[in-house]
């Protein structure tokens, strides 16, 4: 099993009371090459799971193993190839960029950083990484403000695969994207998914984007899992009142992916 969430627990300190639990009890496994969704609306919990997967947030309680090995006890070389082998995208793209920076600079510098290739071979996978997500080279010498939301996760994802990851988490990565770009995106992180054997953990708060990309799914509700299932069966006959209220707005990105 590539990562194995075991009742993991977030908690944030309160002043002058008990701590909160935004996250209580959590368990699920990602295997290999899978892709696994995380639904549920704003302030469930999505994005403090996530940190707490990518090592950012101690869990108040639980374990997180990955490739078999328990995060939290990673140090050294350990830890940073830990870092480069699970790779988070954001919601805003633009802002996840250097503003100060054109693509191509960026690309070259996370490449020479991380050692991923020697000097002479970089340009060439430069080139290779930009046309794996689907951008034009004439984008190396733009900066992010001149490209459009779109080309901006596209730059993210690339930037994310120069590190050649085991798991991309995905945090609410089209939420921002008018409805047509939405769908070119996700299908992007699909073909990526299969193409790669990457592992991609999706977070979104909307399930229809989740059942588009996820062989399965589980779906969050202040804090604890309501309900998980494959992909289908949740979204074809869910068990729980809010996974039915979560489906009755059927947003278009599902239309619009054909399904
Ligand atoms: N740094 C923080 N300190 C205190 N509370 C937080 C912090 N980050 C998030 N929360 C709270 O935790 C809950 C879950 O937040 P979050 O994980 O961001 O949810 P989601 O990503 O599903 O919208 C919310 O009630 C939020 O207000
Ligand atoms: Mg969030």
């Amino acid at each position: 099993m590539l990562l194995q969430v075991q009742q993991v627990s977030v908690a944030y300190p309160v002043r002058g009371g008990r701590p909160f639990f935004a996250v209580r009890d959590i368990t699920f496994n990602v295997g290999a090459g899978e892709s696994f969704g995380i639904v549920g609306e704003s302030g469930c919990g999505k994005t403090s799971l996530a940190k707490a997967v990518m090592g950012l947030l101690q869990p108040a309680s639980g374990r997180i193993l990955f490739e078999g090995q328990e995060v939290s006890g990673l140090k050294g070389e350990a830890f940073k190839a830990y870092r480069r082998s699970v790779q988070m995208i954001f919601q805003d793209a633009v802002g996840s960029l250097n503003p100060r920076q054109t693509v191509l600079q960026m690309m070259e510098e996370v490449l020479r950083v991380h050692r991923m290739r020697p000097e002479g071979a970089i340009q060439s996978r430069v080139a290779e990484l930009l046309e794996l997500v689907g951008l034009p080279s004439d984008v190396l010498q733009a900066y992010p403000r001149e490209l459009s939301g779109g080309q901006c996760q596209r730059v993210s994802i690339a930037r994310c695969l120069a590190l050649e990851p085991r798991l991309i988490i995905a945090d609410e990565p089209v939420s921002a994207l008018d409805v047509s770009v939405q769908a070119r995106i996700l299908n992007l992180i699909r073909s990526l998914q299969q193409e790669l054997n990457l592992a991609v953990l999706l977070i979104s708060h909307d399930l229809a984007v989740v059942r588009n990309i996820c062989d399965r799914v589980c779906v969050m509700y202040q804090g604890e899992v309501i309900e998980h299932g494959s992909a289908i069966e949740v979204m074809d006959q869910p068990r729980e009142a809010y996974t039915k209220s979560l489906l009755a707005a059927v947003p278009d990105v599902g239309r619009a992916l054909g399904k």
